[in-house]
This record gives C-alpha cells, structure tokens and sequence, in this order.
C-alpha cells in the first residue's frame, strides 16, 4: 500500500453511467485515497450524481466548474483543490474506465522505488496494452508521441497519457497559472514543464482499455491545439539551444581573437 496522502482527480464530463462503478473499483483497489471529481456542468446530471456518491462516502468529494471549459482547466482547479487541503500525491485517472484503479498501487510504488517526481502510466513501454481502441485512435495517439518527441527532444514514450501520479512537490514548482493548454495536450505540457524543471519521470506499464459507455470529448479543435503548441514550444526551444550554442562558440572565438 502507500504511505502518501493520495488525491485522484477525476475530470468528468458526461460521464453518469461510468463514475459509480469506477470509485467503486477505485476504493476496492485503494480503500485509503481520496478521490476528486472535477465535473464541468455535465448536462446528463454526472455532477448531481456526483454530490450523492459524496454524501455517503467520506472519501469522495466533487468540484463543480461552470460549464466545459477543457482537460487541462479541469484538473488544473482539481490539483489546487488538493494542494490547499495537504495531499501530498495527485493522480490523473479518467473518468469512464479506461485506467485501471487495479493499476494504480504499482504507479503509487514506482514514486519510491524509483525516486520520482512523476510517474505516468504507459500504454507504449514494454508489457503495457491498449484494448478495444480503434485503430485510427492508436495511430493518432502514436503519432502526437512521435510528434511531441521529435519536437520537444523528450524521451517519453506515453506522453498524451491522462493516467499519472505527481508529487505536490513538482506541481508547487511549475507554474500553473501559466498554463495554458485546454485540451489533451495540456499532458504533453505538464510533462514537458516537469522534465524541463529537473524533475524525474518514470513510466510504468498499463493496460488502456476503450470506454464501453458514453463518447470520448476528442476533437479536431483538441488534435489542432497540440499540433499547433508542441510545435511552438519546439520551436522555441530549439531556438533557445541554438542561441546558447552561438553565444558559446562566439565566446570561444572572442577568446582565441585576445
Ligand atoms: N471536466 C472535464 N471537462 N472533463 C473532461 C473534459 C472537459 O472539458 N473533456 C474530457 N473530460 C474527461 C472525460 O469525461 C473523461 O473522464 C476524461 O476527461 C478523458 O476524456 P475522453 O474523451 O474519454 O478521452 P479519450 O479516451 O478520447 O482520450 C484518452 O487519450 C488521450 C490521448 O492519449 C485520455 O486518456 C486522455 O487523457 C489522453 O490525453
Ligand atoms: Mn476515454
């Protein structure tokens, strides 16, 4: 088990038919964390749903957000939410089954026993799974990793991934405020900012199993904003490396002229 003060953060929208049974599966697993869910005014009375699962169980609480402002706003208000109430781990999990609860005691342990400051929950190292996704799904999702690498110059393999567990520490560092990532990118962000902040990043093996109810929130509008940002942080990045690089073989030359 854990010795950390575990808040997950369970953004939701839409999602009536698939909360229940998952904080179910999610005490069964870890009967001590806590468990948050960020619901943006879903139409279909998830937040409603919500507030009642909360009543009866101390360990559940919700959030309610005015109306769907985004992924990354969303966790965003579930992360302060927890830091002003001393949790000292904030795990990212989906709301509509797609994590594994039951995978979760092995992302919890690899923060000790791998000293990290970020774990994430990986369909594409060795021994993880996805299942039941469509194949154009899995190529997309493919294709933003390789994107996001080549452009960033990170090794992560799963870096869209929406199941991860954060030390306050590193959360308390990065700035979210500055944030401004709406959509499924806001995870290539929260990984670049951690790896770029000196935090170490580990990834686990996980088995991603499609939703059997309701809809993905995925839309062109997401794919473009990540398309259109990692490329700017890469850019800029590069740029950055380019001038040091310039700055330090210039100098080196200034020195030889003396
Ligand atoms: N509060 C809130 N507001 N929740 C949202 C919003 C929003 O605007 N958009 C999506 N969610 C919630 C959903 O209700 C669900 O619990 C979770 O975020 C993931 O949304 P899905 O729509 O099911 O995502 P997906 O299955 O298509 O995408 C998965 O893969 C992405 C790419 O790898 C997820 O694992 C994403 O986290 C991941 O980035
Ligand atoms: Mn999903």
């Amino acid at each position: 088990m854990t010795d950390h003060r575990v808040l997950v953060v369970i953004p939701t929208y839409n999602e009536r038919e698939n909360v229940e049974p998952l904080l179910r599966r999610l005490h069964r697993a870890l009967p001590e964390v806590h468990a948050l869910v960020v619901d943006d005014a879903s139409p279909d009375g998830t937040g409603e749903l919500a507030v009642r699962l909360a009543a009866a169980d101390e360990r559940v609480h919700v959030l309610h957000r005015t109306h769907k402002a985004g992924l990354g706003p969303a966790y965003i208000a579930g992360f302060r939410w927890g830091m002003d109430r001393d949790y000292d781990v904030l795990v990212e999990m989906d709301a509509d089954g797609s994590h594994a609860p039951e995978d979760l005691p092995r992302l919890l342990a690899a923060l000790d026993e791998r000293s990290a400051d970020l774990v994430i929950g990986s369909r594409y190292v060795p021994g993880g799974k996805v299942v039941n996704w469509p194949k154009h799904r899995e190529l997309l999702s493919r294709m933003a990793g390789v994107y996001s690498r080549t452009a960033l110059g990170v090794p992560t393999r799963d870096i869209t991934a929406g199941f991860r567990a954060y030390r306050r520490s590193v959360l308390e560092k990065l700035e979210l405020d500055d944030v401004a990532s709406q959509g499924y990118c806001f995870q290539i962000d929260l990984t670049w900012r951690t790896i770029r902040g000196g935090f170490t990043v580990t990834e686990v093996p996980i088995t991603f199993t499609e939703r059997e109810h309701g809809k993905s929130k995925m839309s062109g509008a997401i794919v473009l904003e990540a398309v259109l940002q990692v490329g700017r942080w890469g850019l800029r990045h590069r740029v950055a490396q380019l001038v040091g690089l310039l700055k330090k073989l210039t100098g080196r030359a200034g020195r030889q002229a003396r």
